[in-house]
């Protein structure tokens, strides 16, 4: 029997990707079928990096569509496309970087720099052009945990060109000042000031996604964050304790004032493992990330442990995520970033560039 187009189309409807929930088809990811004679032809183009999980999800839509339509030969070709998705309403987006996804926290010390490090090099991994910006002008940590010395250089006297490390590009004050144990002093305007030159005047390569990893709290740089940065969303970073918690909980209520997205929660130091026995204890209770989660309706998107291979392998430069990349940290960091990507993936797409801006103004 002849198949067409639409029969393929019905088929791809019953089958659910497992990292969207969605089926392909709902998903938006069914692209070019092709039915000639017994042969199925289409591509599958997922919304979010996941160059390790192609091969699988290959193999699953063939073996799909080969039982649903029996004597067809089918053959799908999976990819991957990152684009940009919608901002807070009047910042137009940066040349070369797709989305802005910002790591913060109410509290210090959480692990808003190790996690970010690692969420960026986990999407990088995936296959995606990934960047991160140290939005920490105060204390930057970037520069150390990726390993990365050296003062940017400017191509055409205006710019910086990004650094590299491990795959991915990286701009921090912290290049730009020879002495790292010299506090920087900055008044709040030029805080802000600087932390928007970071942004503004590095030469982004092609990003799809760059995560900024912000200072503690809720001040200046928050500030010119939402004002000035088009955020795609924000994560917020949390250790158990109610302390964090509750500081956690006013971050979510800045962002939801600035109009940026959250994408959801990462409880960091959520138990502690022991490095001479491997005993997994909640040493500061079990469970408040996610009950926070659901009492403001956001995702939980994971937790990590309080592990000492996290701290020694971001502060030798090699975080966890390129140290140890098929450990089991590794594993969580990459799932983290998986359902970050797939959140970023569900948000409405940036049209800015295919329509104009209408502005009502009142008068
Ligand atoms: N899961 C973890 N297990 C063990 N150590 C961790 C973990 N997460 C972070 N650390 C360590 O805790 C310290 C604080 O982490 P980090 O610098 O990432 O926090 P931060 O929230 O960025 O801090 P700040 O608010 O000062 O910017 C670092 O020494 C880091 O290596
Ligand atoms: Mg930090």
């Amino acid at each position: 029997m002849a198949y067409t187009e639409a029969d393929v189309q019905a088929a791809m409807k019953t089958l659910v990707d497992a990292n969207t929930k969605k089926d392909f088809v709902a998903g938006k990811s069914v692209k070019n079928i092709k039915v000639s004679g017994d042969a199925v032809t289409l591509d599958i183009q997922l919304g979010y990096p996941a160059a390790s999980v192609w091969g699988e999800i290959k193999a699953t839509v063939e073996a799909h569509l080969a039982a649903a339509l029996p004597g067809t030969t089918v053959t799908a070709s999976v990819s991957s496309k990152v684009v940009p998705h919608a901002v807070q309403r009047g910042v137009k987006l940066v040349e070369g970087v797709k989305n802005i996804i910002a790591v913060a926290s109410g509290k210090g010390g959480v692990g808003k720099s190790t996690t970010a490090v690692n969420l960026a090099l986990a999407l990088a991994a995936e296959g995606a052009r990934v960047g991160v910006l140290d939005a920490d002008i105060y204390g930057p940590s970037q520069p150390t945990m990726l390993g990365i010395a050296g003062k940017p250089v400017s191509k055409d006297g205006q710019s910086m060109e990004a650094m590299s490390g491990h795959g991915i590009q990286a701009m921090s004050i912290g290049f730009m000042i020879d002495n790292d144990d010299a506090p920087m002093i900055w008044r709040g305007p030029m805080a802000s000031q600087a932390l928007d030159q970071l942004l503004h005047q590095t030469h982004w390569d092609n990003l799809d996604y760059l995560v900024v990893d912000l200072p503690p709290g809720t001040g200046d740089i928050q500030l010119t964050l939402a004002q000035k940065f088009p955020v795609t969303g924000a994560v917020i970073v949390t250790t158990p304790q109610d302390i964090a918690l509750m500081d956690a909980k006013k971050g979510l209520k800045m962002f939801e004032k600035t109009s940026i997205k959250i994408l959801g929660i990462i409880e960091n130091m959520s138990t502690h493992i022991c490095s001479n026995c491997g005993h997994e204890e909640h040493i500061f209770g079990a469970g408040g990330g996610e009950k926070m989660c659901a009492d403001y309706h956001t995702e939980f998107l994971g937790s990590l442990p309080l592990d000492i291979r996290i701290r020694e392998q971001a502060d030798s430069g090699r975080p966890t995520v390129v140290a140890d990349p098929d450990g089991t940290i590794a594993k969580v960091y990459k799932q983290i970033a998986r359902r970050v990507a797939v959140k970023v993936a569900e948000m409405a797409q940036d049209h800015s560039a295919v329509f104009p801006k209408i502005v009502v103004q009142n008068t």
